[in-house]
């Protein structure tokens, strides 16, 4: 198989350049100044606007199988990333039963491997067996099974021994526990950030210290352990101002924030919209701003959407019952390209966040736009206007607060294992 791409703009963490692409059967083979005649090319392309990103992936996502498929399956989740333009996901272990042991793992791989869609799945396992917060997997075995990171996502690891334990292991391993930090007495019964908008809507609200606190007895243990963590969803400025000094003094800590943290605030709770409820929860325009920075100087290295699907009747209820959590494969892309537009990062820092850093993170070969190498790319059109609604979103769950938003810049291509697939 002969794909050509000519006329693109090929975006790397480190460069951005005009060039015209030849692959074959699945590698890189030629990259040139001068347009490649496509005489016996099998798949051809010619689009002055598209930009040739390495392969997104998105390296915190809820699959819902086994055990909650009435939200997402593997198959529907994949082809929701599929159509956000990510070549991987790394699922989350909060299923049921948990994924805390290799069967689980391996029927999630063995599932997404039977299903011939071009994304890979990357399980995350969790750190404790239950998600209980008690004992410890067995993360050799998970590991062995292809597990990348663990993490009790959804849930804090309250315990700070066994997160201790938790990091210990799993550094020996070479692997990345990712914290889901919070101070959960602070947070129960919060059904958004605590400040104007809950008391005007008369919501329990989740203060900041809830996130603020766990972030500083992560980065304790990660100090005290020298382990390599990521945090996650980090939605606060005092968060940001503890990873960035945690960096500074040379714990191995990488975080990642989502789109809605950097794209809307506590406001898009008024009307009692139970669609911008998740967790943590959308804050103020001030962690707004925060986060832009941290994203801009490089403190924070991930964007990830922390896509949880919920049913309709999930959401749909009083605001207190109602489920925490929002989709976003199928709003990454264009959300992110925003920043670019708004001069917060640029297309290099785009790259390197949504393929690069991910990546390695997972302790997973990033792609590379270089002669010689297989070619994993996600293909973008940056300028292209689209209405999202229920009908053009792939997952099972449509709730986004996002819906009926007019958005710019979609994914429009990935090649992965020699083929080009058109979304
Ligand atoms: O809003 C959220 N939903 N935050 C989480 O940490 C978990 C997730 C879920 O599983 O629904």
């Amino acid at each position: 198989m002969k794909i050509v791409i000519n006329d693109a703009t090929i975006v790397t963490s480190t460069g951005v350049f005009r060039k015209n692409l030849l692959i074959k059967d699945g590698r890189i083979v030629r990259i040139e100044s001068v347009k490649i005649r496509s005489t016996n090319a099998d798949c051809f392309i010619e689009d002055k606007n598209l930009l040739v990103f390495p392969g997104f992936i998105d390296m915190h996502v809820h699959l819902r199988e086994p055990g909650y498929e009435y939200k997402e399956d593997i198959a529907s989740g994949l082809k929701a990333a599929f159509n956000g333009g990510f070549v991987g996901v790394a699922c989350m272990a909060n299923t049921n039963p948990v994924n805390d042991n290799a069967t689980v793992t391996n029927f999630i791989k063995c599932k997404a491997d039977s299903l011939g869609l071009p994304v890979s799945v990357y399980p995350i396992a969790a750190i404790t067996k239950g998600l209980m917060g008690e004992n410890l997997v067995e993360m050799g075995e998970l590991k062995e099974a292809g597990a990348v990171a663990f993490s009790d996502d959804g849930m804090p690891v309250s315990n700070a021994d066994i997160l201790r334990r938790a990091m210990e292991y799993a550094d020996s391993f070479g692997m990345p526990v990712i914290c889901h930090s919070e101070e959960p007495t602070l947070s129960k019964y919060g059904v958004m950030n605590e400040g104007r908008v809950s008391t005007l809507l008369g919501l329990k609200g989740i203060p900041k210290e809830a996130e603020i606190l766990g972030i500083y007895k992560d980065l304790c243990i990660a100090r005290l352990t020298n382990a390599r963590v990521h945090i996650a969803h980090v939605s606060t400025k005092e968060g940001i101002t503890l990873i960035r000094k945690a960096k500074k003094e040379g714990i191995k800590v990488t975080c990642e924030t989502c789109p809605h943290y950097f794209t809307l605030t506590e406001e898009a709770m008024l009307g009692y919209n139970s669609y911008a409820k998740v967790n943590p929860p959308l804050r103020t325009e001030d962690d707004v701003e925060a986060i832009k920075q941290a994203l801009a100087d490089g403190t924070i290295d991930v964007i990830a959407s922390d896509h949880a699907p919920h049913h309709k009747d999930e959401k749909e209820i009083e605001i207190d019952k109602a489920a925490f959590g929002m989709i976003g494969l199928e709003t990454m892309v264009p959300l992110t390209l925003e920043l670019v537009r708004q001069g917060v990062i640029d297309f290099k820092d785009m790259a390197e966040k949504l393929s690069r850093k991910p990546h390695q993170i997972l302790g997973l070969k990033p792609p590379t736009i270089k002669v010689g190498e297989e070619a994993v790319l996600t293909i973008v059109n940056p300028t292209e206007e689209w209405l999202l609604n229920e009908e053009n979103i792939a997952s099972k769950s449509k709730n986004t607060p996002f819906l009926g938003a007019r958005l710019v810049g979609k994914a429009k291509y990935i090649v992965k294992k020699g083929e080009l697939f058109e979304i």
